[in-house]
């Protein structure tokens, strides 16, 4: 199995006050698979959006060390987070089409993916429309439409659907899994919901705060489409919630 991302002996600390001194991640080592659906699940105050904003370049100052695989470049990262990140003065069209703007593409070709990720998040109608006049999922639904607008080989997500009510954040993690199984590309979420880290994930890191470390990487090769009521499915939920509960 080729390897995305490799992190080695990762410790992130932040200097609260003069003298008081955080240690949020502690010697943090894995290897991100190629290809697949990994999930961070902790809770919170864990160092989960510490540790996926160290991987995806966003937090620069750290120990130990990162490398990605010859095939992916910094150019192919994308990010969804909670708090969807649109830009209340752009429309629809125009948050999507953001990430499009750094590259070599024509107007007429980058309208082109815009449409083509409109239509796939169902966001047509409201092409127009300013991200205050949509629901919470239909914001998420445009955050998405954005990260997979540039074919990211890799997309970082941080709590994408916590926000959300849960049929809707049903609906996104349908819609998700199909489209990550229609291009391949690798995903590194955060969540501290078990039943959504194990309905999406091929691995499971359950991190443990102060500091923040790996308690153990689960395989998750429970059958997809996943059914939630099958006894495999609850053997994993309790392995899982007994490593995280207090
Ligand atoms: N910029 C910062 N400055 C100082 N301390 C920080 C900073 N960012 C995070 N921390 C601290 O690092 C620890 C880990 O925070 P982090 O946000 O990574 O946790 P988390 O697992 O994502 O939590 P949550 O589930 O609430 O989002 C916390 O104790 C937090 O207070
Ligand atoms: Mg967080």
């Amino acid at each position: 199995m080729n390897t995305a991302l490799e992190l080695k002996n990762i410790s992130k600390s932040f200097q609260e006050k003069p003298g008081e001194t955080l240690v949020a991640l502690k010697n943090i080592s894995l290897e991100i698979r190629l290809g697949e659906f990994f999930i961070f699940l902790g809770p919170s105050g864990a160092g989960k959006s510490t540790l996926l904003r160290v991987m995806s370049g966003l937090e620069k100052s750290y120990e130990g060390n990162l490398s990605l695989s010859g095939e992916i470049a910094k150019s192919d990262f994308s990010f969804v987070f909670q708090q969807f990140a649109l830009l209340p003065w752009l429309t629809v069209r125009e948050n999507i089409g953001l990430g499009l703007m750094s590259r070599n593409l024509s107007s007429a070709d980058r309208n082109k993916r815009v449409s083509e990720e409109l239509k796939l998040f169902k966001l047509e109608k409201f092409s127009q429309a300013f991200p205050r006049e949509l629901s919470g999922g239909m914001r998420q639904r445009v955050g998405l439409a954005r990260a997979l607008c540039t074919n990211p080989k890799i997309i970082f997500m941080d709590e994408p659907f916590s926000e959300l009510d849960s049929f809707t954040a049903e609906e996104l993690r349908q819609d998700l899994l199909k489209i990550w199984n229609e291009r391949k590309m690798t995903i590194v979420m955060v969540s501290h919901n078990i039943e959504e880290a194990l309905e999406l994930a091929d691995r499971i890191a359950v991190l443990t705060p102060l500091p923040g470390r790996i308690e153990k990487i689960i395989e998750n090769s429970l059958p997809r489409p996943r059914n939630k009521r099958s006894p495999d499915f609850y053997r994993l939920y309790d392995e899982l919630y007994t490593l995280i509960k207090p």
